[in-house]
């Protein structure tokens, strides 16, 4: 296979990369994609950055080993804490959210609100970078610990998520911000909820698209554009593929065929991943 036709990789602790996915699909219809949610051991937004630094190392040493041309962090935890560390550790290009959702941020608005994880949030990544580009703007992130749980958990429609999102969300509105980020790609997932707290005054941005626009840029700037149509997507996770089959069914529009992938590092990835999703729904 010709380096242009090689797979680009693009991961997420889970579902959340869907968001990434589809706009990549949109803008990108040649390329041919290896799909990771590390599903045995998300969320990442509650994890240390030495542990989602050891992940990601995972993953990417995995996708080395299958081949990609580039990857793609569709992950604003692991891009927040880990991109700078691993991206020098391989020959292939790796692109993260922050930048370019924080560049799409500040031109959008002054008065900026961020809803991520815990972890990025207290990371301040995405103020950092917003003060970078323009120093006048004012940001605010705020950690959302629930939002992950409730996704994977399949809990949209519980009753009490809108009282989650409101918690989260209230305070932002209060600072009269104009703009408003998505900060983890599982997040659009809630627009649907998390739309009408906001309202109509204020800009969401989802870093996804921006990504994707930079994919494309750094693609041609490295002359390694797909030109011939695309294989299917493959999906791969470290947790039960028939859980994430079932689950990311709702946004593909069609039950994919999941295969799991085991790290050297994990042990009993499964019960791992169940234990977590309940301890931080009863938090
Ligand atoms: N979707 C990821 C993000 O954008 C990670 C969420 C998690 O596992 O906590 O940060």
């Amino acid at each position: 296979m010709t380096p242009n036709h090689q797979p680009i990789g693009i991961f997420d602790s889970g579902v959340g990369g869907l968001t990434v996915l589809r706009e990549f699909d949109r803008a990108l219809p040649n390329e041919s994609v290896l799909y990771f949610g590390d599903t045995a051991r998300l969320p990442y937004g509650t994890r240390t950055a030495p542990e989602i630094t050891d992940f990601v190392r995972d993953i990417l040493d995995w996708m080395a080993d299958r081949g990609v041309k580039m990857a793609l962090m569709a992950c604003n935890t692991s891009s927040a804490l880990a991109l700078d560390l691993v991206r020098a550790e391989y020959d292939f290009p790796i692109l993260g959210l922050i930048f370019p959702g924080a560049r799409a941020a500040v031109k959008a608005g002054k008065r900026i609100g961020v809803i991520a994880t815990p972890a990025t949030a207290n990371s301040g990544a995405y103020g950092d970078a917003m003060r970078e580009i323009d120093p006048s703007v004012e940001v605010w992130e705020v950690g959302c610990p629930q939002f992950v749980p409730i996704v994977e958990g399949d809990r949209l429609q519980d009753a009490a998520t809108i009282a989650t999102a409101r918690e989260y969300i209230e305070p932002l509105i209060d600072r009269n911000i104009d703009t408003l980020v998505y900060g983890c790609t599982h997040y659009p997932h809630l627009a649907e909820i998390i739309r009408p707290i906001v309202g109509d005054q204020v800009t969401l941005i989802d870093p996804a698209s921006h990504l994707v626009r930079a994919t494309l840029r750094e693609l041609d700037l490295l002359g390694l554009r797909a030109t011939a149509p695309r294989q299917a997507t493959q999906f791969y996770v470290s947790g039960v593929p028939s859980q994430f089959s079932e689950l990311s069914s709702r946004w593909l529009g069609f039950r994919p065929q999941v295969h799991r992938v085991v790290f050297p590092s994990m042990s009993n990835p499964v019960d791992v991943h169940a234990d977590r999703l309940l301890v931080n729904a009863e938090e």
